[in-house]
């Protein structure tokens, strides 16, 4: 797992900045960045630093950093992909700090994440799922190039305790590389 640079984004593995605890709380703990994604807003630094440990270190997942402030201001990773044993697949999955969206940074930090997958993991097929609400994130997944599979029903359990449909979308490898090739 390497840093991975973009126009405006640095990608750095969390387990590099561990020390940056605070920047993950900074916008975790927004109520209207987790929530969308099905996650708790962090308590406190604490809990954001034992988040970085025991999910983000384990698993690729890189701090998203904004170059012209330095600033962290989102995570982006790619997780097993639990719907596709032993197939050469991850699931990705992000979150961005709230004043930082509409200005098209997930899109290209994830961009940037697919190409990854695809050359240094050799991946053939990459996932995302998102809540049938979260409309940016569809634009997103959409802005990237993923097909909807479909809609799971009550497939994610979330931190209310409740069960949410979960919209399910992949790319296969060749379609990426079509993709990327048509961007050159
Ligand atoms: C989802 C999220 C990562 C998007 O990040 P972002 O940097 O704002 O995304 P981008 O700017 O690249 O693209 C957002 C797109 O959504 C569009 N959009 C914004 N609000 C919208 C709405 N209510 N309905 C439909 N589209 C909307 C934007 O116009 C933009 O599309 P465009 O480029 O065609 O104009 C960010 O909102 C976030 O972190 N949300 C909370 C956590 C979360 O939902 N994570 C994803 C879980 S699956």
């Amino acid at each position: 797992m390497d840093n991975i640079e973009t126009g405006r984004l640095l990608l750095t593995p969390w387990r590099d900045c561990l020390e940056d605890a605070e920047g993950l709380y900074a916008y975790a703990r927004d109520p209207q960045v987790g929530p969308n994604a099905g996650w708790k807003p962090h308590q406190s630094v604490e809990e954001s630093r034992q988040i970085i440990r025991e999910i983000f270190m384990p698993a690729d997942v890189w701090a998203i950093r904004e170059k012209s402030s330095g600033r962290i201001i989102g995570s982006i990773g790619l997780e097993n992909d639990r719907r596709r044993e032993g197939v050469n697949s991850r699931e990705m999955g992000y979150s961005l700090a709230k004043d930082c969206w509409g200005h098209g940074y997930m899109t290209e930090a994830a961009r940037a994440v697919m190409d990854y997958g695809f050359r240094v993991y050799d991946l053939t097929v990459m996932a995302i799922c998102t809540g049938p609400e979260n409309r940016r994130s569809q634009r997103v997944i959409e802005k990237c190039g993923f097909k909807y599979e479909g809609r799971q029903r009550r497939a994610y359990h979330i931190y209310d305790g409740t069960d949410r449909d979960n919209l399910v979308f992949s790319i296969l490898r060749e379609e990426w590389e079509a993709l990327a090739q048509a961007q050159l």
